[in-house]
């Protein structure tokens, strides 16, 4: 029997291209220009990473990661000196390949890192970092046995968007790739896993644990570099698909992903081959601060998608889809993100249509729509854009929009070209640019040579620049229809109109339709009312989190002080930021009883929580 805890261990009782306009993407060549990325301070035009030799090993006690990072560079022909990023990492020294010291020096510090600068010689090909991580290294979180299902500790990395820094001395830049082989050292006992080929399954013995060797053959941007070290087992689902998780969790999660391999086939069918030989899940502590992440070969992911009945399969649709979108072709600055999420909710989507049919495609597609109207009632027009201004930070950008009006994009390029042409032209483009970066400009100017072939009527139905640059919607958007919803729509009518909560048939309902009825009840509905349906559809109780999400949200709204076990439960029970946020915002504005609530169960819960979850929350949850 599986113990559920909260994250901090109570058991719990309920359940040199300057932007050139017209060049298009780049080549293989090791040194192609890359557009300036503000997020680095990196000058990859000059000098550039591009294979990492990790040998770290880490300290529970003092929850650190020690040893050295080898970087192999190429330089452009004038270079003098190679710049890095890093963020609090301790630099014992740096080297070249026969030992010599090399000058370096670590400039100020910002909130995203400072820059380490190393001093080049012509002959100067490699560099070896002797360097250590701080306990509050950004990315990565150190859980104590009662965190886990294990009962054992457990350490992850998180790099996404630019946190890799706080581990990892390199260029943190998504447009510059890199190889990558490690050694990392885990306490005996616990077993550590990475983004990449696992060469020594069982580890070596070696002083102060076990070693764990592991190689990236294909060039990635480094902020998917991650590792994992814990009590972690492995189930396979098929020949090239498995789950790796605490043993606790192990045989669930294989029941609950067994649909991966069809997934990869029908994936390969559309876009073309899978290049990363294995796909493999590894299910992280609930502390995970994101559904999924995509890191090659091995996406990561929160346990709360194990509903039990598979119903949130679709976060590892998402992740497997990133195989292409985003680690194959790879937004170059952070700005264009949506290239990566946008693409990815796109390719899910049809995942989604092919394996689990229309009526499903079309309600996600509708709750997106949603989504999108809710973002552009709410953000500041320039948050609208897909291509963010150089004033939206990497981790500002709204999902709505990078996901959902990311994809609406690519919905309405099918309207207009029709799916056949859609498809041949992702297939391709995927094939044109595998391992390599992306901009908009470049996708723009890709999509235009190889379809659009300058036809002024076929310019004008797209509207591309409008999409790609203007904040909101442009006018060729057309609003999905899904059928299951208008029945949901006469559902909330009846309710609305008076009609009784047990009229709701909620048991004939899928994860869907129950958020729609959800996200559509009036914001103001009394406390009476919600008792009935408190009452009727035990929601304070439901085990699917997309669902818990969208009453408790409800609830904290109309002031329904009854959820307030519940919403305790669910901030202590999973750290996934994208339900905790929302939750602690929403709380800290109903005066009299939510700010009182959400400082007391941050108080708690915060240990438990990753630190990109915590820094967020930092800002929202104040005295
Ligand atoms: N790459 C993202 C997670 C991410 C985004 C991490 C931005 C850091 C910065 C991942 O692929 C993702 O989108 N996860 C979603 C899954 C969902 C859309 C199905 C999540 O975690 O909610
Ligand atoms: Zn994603």
């Amino acid at each position: 029997m599986l113990v559920r805890r909260t994250l901090l261990g109570a058991a719990l009782g309920a359940p040199m291209l300057s932007a050139c306009a017209t060049s298009g993407p780049p080549s293989a060549d090791p040194m192609v220009p890359l557009p300036h990325d503000p997020d680095s301070n990196a000058r990859p035009n000059e000098a550039r990473v591009r294979h990492v030799s990790i040998d770290l090993t880490a300290d529970f006690s003092r929850k650190v990661l020690a040893g050295t990072a080898t970087l192999d560079i190429a330089t452009a022909p004038d270079a003098r000196e190679i710049v890095l990023d890093v963020q609090a990492l301790t630099i014992r020294s740096v080297k070249d390949a026969v030992g010599a010291t090399l000058t370096w020096n670590v400039g100020a510090s910002t909130e995203t890192g400072a820059p380490l600068t190393i001093a080049l010689t012509p002959s100067t090909r490699r560099i070896v970092i002797a360097y250590e991580t701080s306990p509050e290294a950004g990315a990565l979180l150190w859980l104590d046995p009662a965190q886990t299902s294990s009962n054992k500790q457990f350490v992850f990395s998180q790099g996404e968007s630019i946190l890799t820094r706080t581990w990892l001395p390199t260029q943190d830049s998504p447009g510059i790739r890199q190889t990558y082989d490690a050694r990392i050292v885990a306490p005996e006992g616990l077993k550590a896993v990475m983004s990449a080929e696992m060469l020594t399954p069982d580890g070596e013995a070696t002083q102060g644990g076990r070693a764990y060797r592991f190689r990236m053959t294909h060039p990635i941007p480094c902020y998917l570099i991650s590792f994992a070290i814990g009590d972690i087992a492995f189930r396979a689902t098929g020949p090239r698909t498995g789950v790796h998780a605490e043993p606790q969790v192990v045989e669930r999660a294989a029941w609950e992903f067994a649909d991966m391999e069809r997934m990869l086939e029908r994936t390969e069918q559309l876009y073309g081959p899978y290049r990363w030989g294995r796909y493999d899940v590894l299910v992280l502590p609930p502390s995970f601060p994101y559904g999924g992440m995509e890191n090659p070969r091995l996406t990561f992911a929160t346990p709360t998608i194990i509903a039990g009945d598979r119903s949130l399969v679709n976060v590892i649709t998402h992740e497997m889809a990133h195989s292409w979108s985003g680690n194959l072709v790879t937004n170059a600055l952070w700005a264009d993100s949506w290239l990566n999420e946008g693409f990815t909710t796109y390719i899910e989507g049809r995942i989604t249509e092919a394996l689990y049919g229309a009526d499903q495609y079309a309600m996600s597609n509708s709750l997106a729509w949603a989504q999108i109207q809710t973002s552009l009632r709410t953000l500041q027009p320039d948050s609208t854009r897909l291509h963010k201004l150089a004033n939206i930070g990497p981790d500002q950008s709204s999902s709505a929009i990078d996901y959902s009006k990311g994809a609406l994009f690519l919905r309405t390029i099918e309207g207009v070209i029709g799916r056949p042409a859609l498809d041949a032209y992702l297939r391709s483009y995927f094939d044109r640019h595998a391992f390599q970066p992306m901009t908009t400009e470049w996708f723009l100017a890709d999509f235009r040579e190889r379809v659009v072939h300058g036809d002024g009527t076929l310019e004008a139905r797209l509207m591309l620049n409008q999409w790609a640059y203007d904040p909101g919607l442009p006018s060729n958007a057309i609003e999905p229809h899904a059928a299951a919803f208008d029945r949901v729509a006469t559902v909330v009518a009846a309710f609305n109109a008076g009609g009784p909560a047990s009229a709701v048939p909620w048991a004939n309902w899928g994860t869907y339709e129950r958020q729609r009825f959800l996200q559509t009840l009036p914001r103001d509905l009394s406390r009476a009312r919600l008792d009935e349906l408190e009452h009727a559809l035990h929601l304070n109780a439901v085990g699917n989190d997309e669902v818990l999400f969208d009453w408790l949200m409800l609830a904290v709204r109309a002031d329904y002080e009854p959820a307030s076990a519940s919403i305790e439960h669910f901030l202590m029970a999973q750290g996934r930021r994208k339900y905790v946020q929302p939750i602690y915002r929403a709380l800290m504005q109903r005066p009299g009883w939510g700010p009182a609530l959400a400082r007391r169960v941050y108080a708690r819960a915060r240990p438990g929580y990753h630190p990109v979850t915590a820094a967020s929350l930092d800002r929202i949850v104040t005295n």
